[in-house]
């Protein structure tokens, strides 16, 4: 497959100066900027909110914006990042009483609708959905938190997803997030994914296009 797509998460960024963080990411040759939302509800830490995400796009970000949405409940928030210039939205199904409603006002909001699953969450919520999915986002780390390293049973996950991705025929992105990084990755592709989200990885390294080529070399073997 030759469309991997690189997805930094601006959770390792310099957030004070975030607006050139995220026009340094892409112009270091990232596809999509990664949103991690936190609500200190959900998961015991607390990031930002829509407000930033339509900062970013009244400084100029035209990337597609990825957001990852670790809150709960969920609904309210979907209707706000689609207003602030979302482009994909994804939640955790633990974290909305209504799966498939949740996922239709994503769509009905005009983004691209995505399941996320933490490292023990069951792959039979995908049951009966599979036709409303843009993509299905695999935690390889517990969320909350950036630098965490990537949880080995997360490559037969990876195995299972393609496999039920290849059986519904539809063209569903499967991203990874969590504990990427260069001497992963190419692993972490062959299992199966072809979306990655890397934060410290990418954000605490000098050169940020060093690290993505490295990825894209890589994916590339
Ligand atoms: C964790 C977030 C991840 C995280 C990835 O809850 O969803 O996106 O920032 O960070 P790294 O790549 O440092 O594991
Ligand atoms: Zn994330």
């Amino acid at each position: 497959m030759s469309d991997y797509l690189i997805a930094p998460s601006i959770l390792s960024a310099d957030f004070a100066r975030l607006g050139e963080e995220v026009e340094k990411v892409m112009a270091a040759g990232a596809d999509v900027v990664h949103f991690d939302v936190m609500d200190n509800h959900y998961v015991p830490n607390l990031t930002f909110g829509p407000m930033i995400c339509e900062a970013l796009r009244k400084y100029g970000i035209e990337a597609p914006i990825d957001v990852h949405l670790m809150v709960s409940p969920v609904d309210e928030l979907i209707r706000s990042f689609a207003d602030a210039g979302a482009t994909m939205i994804s939640f955790h199904p633990e974290a909305t009483s209504h799966l498939d409603r949740s996922l239709q006002l994503i769509i009905d909001s005009g983004c691209q609708p995505g399941l996320v699953f933490n490292p023990a969450t069951p792959l039979h919520y995908l049951d009966h959905i599979m036709d409303k999915l843009h993509h299905i986002l695999l935690m390889s780390v517990n969320p909350g938190f950036g630098g965490q390293s990537f949880i080995p049973s997360t490559f037969d996950k990876l195995r299972q997803v393609r496999q039920k991705i290849e059986k519904s025929g539809q063209n569903i992105r499967l991203e990874i997030d969590g504990g990427v990084k260069v001497d992963n990755i190419r692993a972490i592709a062959e299992a199966g994914a072809d979306m990655f989200v890397a934060g410290s990885a990418i954000f605490n390294a000098p050169d940020y296009a060093e690290v993505i080529r490295q990825m894209r070399c890589e994916l590339a073997k």
